[in-house]
């Protein structure tokens, strides 16, 4: 069913001074930044140097779901993302078994890949995100 941890997401409030400090301080190589309008996020993804990348993501706007998370949790790790090879099924599967999801259907995400969220209720208090990859 899984495929490996694919990044971790990190909520941040301005997204070039994240990267500033991801790159310059800690050493992180910068992959390259995205801007998500349906999802009112900018992202930045740095590799790790292994599989698993780090994603930094700054809310567009005050209704964006980060601009909340930012609001009641402050700066820090806002979901995980795991790699499945076929999210549709994932998906029937969770929700055959009474998990709650964020997102019925997968929808676009960064290059072309295949998201979706499962809620923090059925995960023990973190946003889990499925990816497949094109
Ligand atoms: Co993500």
């Amino acid at each position: 069913m899984f495929a490996g941890m694919d990044h971790v997401g990190v909520a941040v409030k301005n997204l070039d001074e994240a990267i500033s400090v991801y790159r310059d301080v800690l050493g992180f190589k910068p992959l390259g930044v995205h801007v998500l309008t349906e999802r009112k996020v900018r992202v930045a993804f740095l590799s790790t140097g292994g599989e698993t990348q780090i994603e930094l993501l700054e809310p567009l706007g005050s209704d964006s779901p980060v601009a909340k998370f930012l609001e009641s949790r402050g700066e820090g790790i806002h979901h995980f993302a795991v790699e499945v090879d076929d999210i549709e099924a994932v998906l029937a599967e969770l929700k055959r078994k009474g998990v709650v999801l964020v997102d019925d259907k997968p929808r676009e995400g960064a290059e072309g890949k295949k998201i979706a969220f499962v809620h923090p209720k059925s995960t023990h208090g973190v946003l889990l995100e499925l990816m497949e990859k094109p």
